[in-house]
């Protein structure tokens, strides 16, 4: 297994090759290892695999027994993730995430980390992502700061989302509005 940067360099040329452009950012990507790592032997979940740039940067701050479940619609960029990256602390799910938080299988899970990174857990079925965060656990979501490529009414949707995770009860919230943006919501209890 190559370094991360070996790693993170692959899938940014495999996204390349296939017109892939929604990857992480390397400042999220940072992120996403040091909320990992504060984790110890927990669970994290992604919502949205892409080609796999945020599971290399989860697993680079996870511990060894930390478990990582990451879920993508399409088969083709799961498929590639899943060719670059042979980690055994992760479980990749090809599965629409609406249908996947609506499983009975759900019932009872937590994880300490969910990275909600597509639209289902975090424009539809954000309660359902948002009860499977343990207390203690964090709640991610990034791509609040306008971009040329939003469609015109999807800046409404980001402020619902905003502003609805701001007035979270019991949660605690930060936003950081440095590169794409980041909301990070502790569940207090
Ligand atoms: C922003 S990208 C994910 C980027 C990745 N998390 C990373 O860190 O590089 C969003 C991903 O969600 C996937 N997606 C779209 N609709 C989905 C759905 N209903 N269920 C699961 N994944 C979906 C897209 O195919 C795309 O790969």
């Amino acid at each position: 297994m190559g370094t991360t940067d070996d790693r993170t360099a692959g899938l940014a040329a495999r996204a390349r090759e296939v017109g892939f452009e929604q990857s992480s950012t390397l400042a999220v990507g940072r992120l996403l290892s040091v909320l990992a790592a504060s984790k110890p032997g927990g669970r994290m979940l992604e919502l949205g695999t892409g080609v796999g740039l945020g599971v290399v940067h989860l697993l680079r701050g996870m511990s060894a027994t930390a478990t990582l479940v990451t879920v993508e619609l399409d088969p083709v960029l799961s498929g590639i993730a899943q060719g670059e990256i042979d980690d055994p602390r992760v479980e990749f799910v090809v599965a629409d995430g609406g249908e996947w938080l609506a499983a009975p299988a759900r019932a009872g899970e937590s994880f300490d980390l969910v990275f909600a990174d597509t639209w289902p857990g975090k424009f539809s079925d954000r309660d359902k992502a948002l009860a499977l965060v343990a207390p203690g656990g964090l709640y991610v979501v990034d791509d609040l700061v306008p971009q040329p490529s939003w469609p015109p009414d999807h800046q409404a949707r980001v402020d619902v989302l905003t502003n609805e995770l701001g007035e979270l009860d019991g949660w605690t919230t930060v936003r950081i509005d440095d590169a794409t943006g980041v909301m990070i919501c502790t569940r207090l209890r």
